[in-house]
């Protein structure tokens, strides 16, 4: 018989429980990779719940991006352990780290993880549409990027500082980057497909040009999420065979400044 799940407590996640974080994912159809676990559960603070085969079947991550923002991803409850309130539980542990830190939590919600995080008081704001396509892979994509000035376009942009994220993504072996004067395009490969994002720019014709040099060079499944609020990007990457695969919502549980115009492609629902 499954445990109850009011008899298991939560716990903090480390390195040692990427296995099972990437069971979940693949459960779910998520795109992370192990990279990818490795840096959040660095950077941030993962909280889990072991079941009774003593896998890790829930997750989740603060990533504590300073001065104000605390933000939550990798919530994934195993398919078996669902309804039982195990997410709610995951949010209000989340939210109470953040809130001993002076962080406000922030988080993109799926539809399904939308009304759980409705009922905890977070309010929706922003939509932003996953946008998945092909890349025509005619050839691969220089380095390096600028993280410095990638880093004051996303704080001014984003609210707070992701100097750590960023440098991350562009230490990565293989990754797509892309610059142009001012604008800077970060990727990473994913599990089933390269994710581009962020795309950072004050121009948005450099910002179009960006984003068809990466379709352009990179090979096989990409992924891009954009705010609706970019329709000329949105009219590009349809006009290139990409199409919405879903769409998230940007909530928050406080007061947090909306999206700067900078933010082209945000870097993924898990990292905001
Ligand atoms: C979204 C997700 C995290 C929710 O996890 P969960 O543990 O099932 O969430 P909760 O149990 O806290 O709440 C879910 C529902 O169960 C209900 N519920 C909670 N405890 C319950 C109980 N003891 N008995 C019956 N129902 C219960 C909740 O009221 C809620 O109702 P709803 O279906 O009307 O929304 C999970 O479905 C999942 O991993 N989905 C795939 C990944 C995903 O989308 N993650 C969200 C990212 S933003």
């Amino acid at each position: 018989m499954e445990p109850i799940e009011g008899e298991l407590a939560l716990i903090p996640l480390t390195l040692d429980d990427i296995d099972d974080g990437m069971a979940l994912v693949t459960e779910a159809g998520w795109n992370q990779t192990p990279a990818d676990w490795r840096f959040m559960l660095t950077a941030g603070r993962g909280m889990g719940l072991r079941g009774d085969a003593g896998r890790v079947v829930a997750t989740s991550i603060v990533l504590p991006y300073r001065p104000r923002v605390g933000w939550i991803g990798m919530v994934l409850v195993a398919g078996g352990y669902r309804k039982r309130g195990i997410a709610t539980r995951l949010l209000r542990a989340a939210i109470e780290h953040c809130r001993r830190q002076q962080l406000t939590p922030m988080l993109d919600a799926t539809p399904a993880g939308r009304e759980v995080y409705r009922r905890l008081s977070f309010a929706g704001g922003e939509t932003i549409e996953r946008w998945r396509g092909a890349g025509a892979g005619a050839g691969e994509p220089a380095g390096p990027v600028d993280v410095d000035l990638a880093a004051r376009m996303d704080r001014d942009a984003f609210g707070a500082d992701r100097r750590n994220l960023l440098a991350d993504l562009a230490m990565r072996a293989g990754a797509p980057l892309f610059q142009r004067h001012g604008s800077v395009l970060l990727g990473r490969r994913g599990r089933t497909a390269t994710q581009l994002g962020p795309l950072l720019s004050h121009d948005e014709a450099a910002a179009l040009a960006l984003c068809e040099r990466a379709v352009g060079a990179i090979a096989g499944p990409l992924l891009i999420d954009v705010p609706v609020r970019e329709e000329a990007l949105r009219g590009l990457l349809a006009s290139r065979g990409f199409g919405v695969e879903r769409s998230f919502t940007r909530m928050s549980l406080g007061i947090a400044a909306p999206m700067g115009e900078a933010m082209r492609a945000i870097a993924g629902p898990e990292l905001g």
